[in-house]
């Protein structure tokens, strides 16, 4: 049975097990653990992010044995790896594009959970998890990006870490204890070392540790987003919709594996820069204090986040103070809030309008590109649609869907872009879109018609 201690008696392996739970934990987590049958491709991508992990980790064990955390040297010291140490180039690359692939992995891993509801009860602290690993890599990726001491690093740390001045009371302060010093320098790329290279990795393993598992006490939810634990069970209690993990999923995450692996070895060996989305052309420079480039833009992974920061200008405040109105209204003549919360919501709500109107667009910008990722731990209450998955939503579900992903697609590339007018109302409408998107889904997603759930999983045999 799942679960249950087993302890092997003789050889090597009894000596371990009376001493540490080495076979009930492989039982437990790998040959008896059932896994619904019906998984597909979109299933991959969460062993393909321990994958990129562990690339990442032992690409960076070999690049810190020759790179130097000083301002002086840094610049220099990524030449030298690339240049002068035996296989450096190709462990740096690695790194620089195991970057961009954690983050193209980890995209299409939340899009899986947001098509499949798998965020959904039991599955909610799993989500949670997922999303502060999502925030340290975050943290991590922008941490990283200073260490090559480029015109980028450089800049792109000058602009993000200056935010936090916007902050009322603290910003200055806090802006200044975040660097070390009163602009980037030297103190800031020795603190980013410090953090990139232990503490968000060492935070950034504990969570991923906790995610899994979170995962395997409730089991993986599947495409048709039913529980297989609900429904029929063989003579030992195993559900028929299972299967263990290994030998099936562990060689099916092989095929994965593999074609991850061809995609990058092709950008590593052919585009390891990806015309200037992967490595910024600009961070071949050396980093100079004097000379700020004419048009600084984080790496692909942070622009939609980034375009929804440059759209909360002052005029746009207006909007989102009308919003926040508009919905304390609403919710006070029609909300059905338990008790004290009918009034406290939306006098919050007007509160927080008319800050809005009184305190720097600056500071709502950063509130905007926090509370863009921030929103997504709340998904698990937003969503009240009574099937997980899109499989058995209304049809106009699936254009909100289609909508939404476009929209954060146009957001990523608007952040790539310089500002212009059109890009600037571009980028607000977007930022209304992402946020109404999950706003106002406590209200859309119990909305239409929805197709009956079946009560086994659908699987065809190939
Ligand atoms: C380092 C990053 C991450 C790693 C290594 C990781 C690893 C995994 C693994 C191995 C699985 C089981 C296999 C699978 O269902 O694909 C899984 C499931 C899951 N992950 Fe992650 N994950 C990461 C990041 C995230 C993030 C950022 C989120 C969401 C914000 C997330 C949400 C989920 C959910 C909801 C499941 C359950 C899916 C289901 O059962 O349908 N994960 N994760």
């Amino acid at each position: 049975m799942a679960g249950e201690k087993t302890v092997e008696t003789t050889g090597l392996l009894g000596w371990i097990d009376r001493r540490f739970p080495l076979t009930s934990m492989y039982k437990e987590h790998m040959s008896e653990y059932y896994a619904p049958k019906n998984f597909n491709f979109w299933y991959f991508f969460g062993s393909l992010a321990l994958l990129v992990l562990v690339i990442q980790i032992v690409t960076g064990i070999f690049l810190v044995m020759n790179y130097k955390p000083d301002a002086k040297l840094a610049f220099e010291s990524v030449e030298y790896i690339m240049r002068e140490v035996p296989g450096g180039w190709i462990i740096r690359y690695m790194h620089s594009t195991g970057a961009s692939m954690f983050f193209v992995v980890v995209y299409l891993h939340m899009l899986r959970g947001l098509f499949y509801g798998s965020y959904r009860k039991p599955r909610e602290l799993v989500w949670i998890f997922g999303v502060a690993i999502f925030l340290c890599l975050m943290a991590e990726a922008f941490m990283g990006y200073l260490l090559p001491w480029g015109q980028m690093s450089y800049w792109g740390a000058q602009v993000i870490v200056n935010l936090f001045s916007a902050i009322p009371f603290i910003g200055p302060d806090l802006a200044i204890f975040i660097r070390g010093d009163y602009v980037v320098s030297d103190a800031t790329l020795n603190r980013f070392f410090a953090l990139h290279v232990i503490a968000v990795p060492l935070v950034l393993l504990g969570l991923v540790v906790a995610h899994l598992i979170a995962l395997h006490e409730v089991g993986s939810n599947n495409p048709d987003g039913i529980e297989i634990k609900d429904g029929p069970k063989d003579a030992q209690g195993r559900p028929l919709d299972g299967i263990p993990f290994h030998p099936y999923y562990s060689v099916h995450d092989i095929l994965g594996v593999a074609g991850f692996l061809i995609v990058f070895a092709a950008i590593v060996f052919f585009a390891p820069e990806m015309g200037g989305y992967f490595l910024e052309f600009n961070n071949f420079s050396p980093a100079d204090a004097l000379k700020t480039p004419p048009h600084i833009a984080p790496v692909w992974y942070f622009t939609p986040f980034y375009s929804m920061l440059r759209a909360t200008t002052a005029d746009f405040t207006w909007v989102l103070a009308g919003a926040s109105v508009l919905g304390a209204l609403v919710l006070f003549v029609k909300g059905k809030l338990p008790g004290i919360w009918r009034l406290a919501v939306p006098a919050i709500l007007i509160a927080v309008a008319v800050l809005l109107r009184v305190i720097d667009a600056k500071f709502w910008g950063v509130v905007a590109m926090g509370g863009t990722v921030v929103i997504l731990f709340f998904l698990p209450w937003l969503d009240k649609s009574p099937v997980k998955s899109i499989r058995y939503r209304p049809g106009w579900h699936k254009v909100l869907y289609a909508i939404f992903l476009v929209n954060f697609l146009i957001l990523g590339y608007l952040g790539t872009q310089a500002p212009n007018d059109l890009f600037n109302l571009l980028s607000q409408i977007g930022t209304v879109i992402y946020l109404a998107f999950f706003l106002l889904m406590p209200v859309w997603s119990r909305l239409g018609t929805f197709k009956p759930e079946p009560d086994r999983v659908t699987f065809r045999p190939h």
